[in-house]
């Protein structure tokens, strides 16, 4: 029996901790994630680049039976979750939002850090989605870019990795929070070395669970959720390098001989208008 796929995007490696969490809390799902790997970093461009970068990444996978999406990109999901939920009628799913829910579960002090690209960072986004949550939440947002290339790189074992995150971090050291967000979803993959320079008593909280969580509560909702009688078989696309890929997967997601396509976008047309 043939599964219908959950489509996952990002800008590159990141949305493999989203697929990861996706992997644990509904085994029975197949993943057929997008990486955009040759144009990654979306953050330092402009929103109207990153709307229609995202929705060429939709507009590919949109030619698999696609049951929902989920867009796995803080920077993304600021730039076009609304163009790309008018786009497609299957349910789409951004990451701030449940990022934000679990903000507010945790924080004792009410003061909330927030980390991500200079994008996500400056749209504000975090700090409307939290205040819907609880209003006397004081967020202190930073913008941290330089972590997403050492995220790509696969290259963050060394010294030179602890002094980059060191550095992205002084600022928001000098001010007082008890929870951090992740709120770029490459950041999980170098969660421990985060947490190796914080106040131990500071909360990370990554918003791949929730996102996980709220994957679930959709696919419920619309009795979309796999019975266990398929083949799961992910599929891994990325615009760049599929060796390099193909490493990170097979460090993050453990899977043996995970299934990596390139894809030439310059060889696809686009499906919709953007
Ligand atoms: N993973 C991405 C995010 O969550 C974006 C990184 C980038 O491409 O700049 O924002």
């Amino acid at each position: 029996m043939k599964i219908n796929p959950i489509g996952v995007i990002d800008s590159g490696v990141g949305g493999l901790t989203i697929a990861k969490e996706i992997m644990k809390k509904l085994p029975q799902e197949t993943i057929y994630y997008f990486g955009d790997t040759l144009r990654c970093p979306y953050g330092p461009r402009r929103m109207q680049e990153i709307q229609s970068f995202t929705l060429e990444l939709v507009s590919y996978l949109s030619q698999f039976p696609l049951k929902a999406l989920v867009i796995a990109c803080n920077t993304a999901t600021v730039a076009a979750l609304e163009a790309v939920q008018k786009a497609i009628s299957i349910p789409v799913i951004g990451v701030i939002h449940p990022g934000s829910r679990a903000a507010a579960k945790v924080t004792q002090s009410r003061r909330v850090a927030v980390i991500g690209t200079k994008t996500t960072i400056d749209s504000q986004a975090y700090v409307r989605a939290i205040a819907k949550v609880d209003p006397k939440i004081h967020v202190l947002g930073s913008a941290t870019p330089n972590l997403i290339p050492l995220v790509e790189s696969g290259q963050w074992d060394g010294p030179m990795a602890k002094r980059v995150i060191e550095d992205e971090l002084q600022e928001l050291q000098e001010q007082e929070f008890d929870t951090l967000v992740l709120g770029c979803t490459h950041f999980p993959l170098i969660e421990n070395l985060i947490r190796a320079v914080l106040d131990p008593a500071v909360q990370i909280i990554s918003p791949a669970e929730e996102t996980a969580i709220d994957l679930e509560m959709v696919l419920e909702k619309l009795d979309l959720v796999e019975k266990g009688v398929g083949k799961v078989e992910h599929q891994f696309f990325t615009t760049g390098s599929p060796a390099s890929f193909q490493t990170i997967i097979r460090k993050w997601l453990l899977l043996d001989d995970p299934s990596v396509q390139h894809v030439d976008l310059r060889d696809y047309q686009t499906s919709f208008k953007k």
